[in-house]
């Protein structure tokens, strides 16, 4: 695979190395680039067999529909309906950004590989010169789902796309680690209501202040839950997420003093045991842990830098081949209420309330 290596702050879609890398995604290959919130496997959207081969190399379920990127709202003329108010004041407020709008389709020149065969379609602008001059090169929609192998944590650094994807995919542009570190919140608007299908970077309150009298719903986290009942309304809900490879658990409590001895006791016993154990904690609590491998996610007091850096933090856990993990829950303001959402998904709802 080839790696181009580009400096985000010096870069538009006349580099030689966005011009090459669009040129492949032209030429119907699949192409990593860096966004805001997580690196994306890029396809040009209208290339039926290049969308295909995504599924094939992150190994995706089918019904699992991708978003399609852009670089200007002009490019979605003719393929999908933004003629809602609400719709309108999102993408005028959030765009370039980390939401996704899921908008009535109206082109059949998009795929169902695309879409999973709905009758909707996921768009976003992201905010991040690399993955713009990229698309604006490829002069086209290009889809892209986070650059990972189904399941395991999203890819923030362009080493985790090497990781998980290597020889499958013609290349990825490294532009250094992804500045918000999780992905972007999906919502649809409906009867002149806002449903966040899955949380993400901007949270409901940020939603909400910029839409005062609306009503903002979150589904995302009982969809996620729900194994019977009725079906996700974001159809990637449903699969297991952003899992490391050992079994993890979750500690939720009162007062930190309880997490942590519960946790070392715990971690204590699981080493009796023999198995290769690990803890998940911040940079303010670390000293309170002793196991075979203690990472923190960054500060307790920096939700944002906990958010830019969980993904890499479950990853070194496999590094380490552990195969338990005990992990802190995290201080759940702003979005520290998303990282929280994604260390259940990780911990596959294995949650312990003390
Ligand atoms: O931040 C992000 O959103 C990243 C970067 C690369 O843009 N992308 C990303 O894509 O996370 P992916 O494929 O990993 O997640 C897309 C989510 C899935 O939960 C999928 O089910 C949902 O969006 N989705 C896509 N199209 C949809 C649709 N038409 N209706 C409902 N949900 C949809
Ligand atoms: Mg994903």
């Amino acid at each position: 695979m080839k790696r181009w290596q580009v400096d985000r702050l010096a870069i538009n879609e006349h580099d030689p190395a966005i011009i090459e890398a669009a040129a492949e995604l032209k030429a119907g290959k699949n192409i990593a680039f860096p966004t805001e919130t997580v690196y994306g496997l890029g396809a040009d959207a209208s290339n039926e067999q290049a969308v295909e081969h995504i599924f094939i190399a992150k190994g995706r379920p089918s019904d699992n529909p991708l978003i399609v990127h852009i670089a200007d709202v002009a490019q979605l003329d003719g393929v999908v309906d933004t003629s809602d108010a609400i719709v309108q004041r999102l993408m005028a407020r959030f765009w370039p950004g980390a939401l996704t709008l899921v908008l009535p389709l109206i082109s059949s020149a998009i795929s169902p590989v695309v879409t999973a065969g709905l009758t909707t379609l996921a768009v976003r602008m992201p905010d991040h010169p690399i993955a713009l001059s990229l698309i604006r090169a490829a002069n086209g929609l290009i889809a892209a789902p986070s650059a990972n192998r189904s399941g395991r944590p999203s890819p923030t650094k362009a080493e985790h796309v090497v990781e998980d994807l290597g020889e499958r995919i013609a290349g990825v542009i490294d532009g250094g680690a992804t500045g918000i570190g999780l992905e972007s919140t999906v919502v649809e608007v409906s009867e002149g209501e806002v449903h966040i299908l899955r949380s993400g970077a901007i949270s409901q309150a940020d939603l909400q202040e910029a839409l005062p009298g609306v009503t903002v719903q979150s589904s995302a986290d009982d969809a996620a839950q729900s194994s019977t009942g009725e079906a996700p309304r974001s159809p990637g809900m449903k699969y297991k997420h952003y899992a490391p490879q050992g079994n993890m658990v979750l500690v939720k409590g009162e007062s930190l003093e309880q997490v942590s001895r519960w946790i070392q006791e715990q971690s204590q016993a699981a080493m009796n045991r023999g198995e290769r154990t690990g803890i998940l904690t911040y940079d303010e609590h670390a000293h309170l842990y002793e196991a075979d491998v203690v990472l923190s996610c960054g500060r307790w007091s920096a939700p944002d830098e906990v958010a830019q850096r969980l993904y890499d933090t479950l990853r070194t856990f496999d590094q380490h081949r552990v195969s338990t993990i005990f992990a802190e829950a995290c201080r759940e303001v702003g979005i520290g209420q998303t990282v929280l959402s994604r260390l259940e998904q990780a911990a596959s709802y294995h949650v312990v309330h003390l």
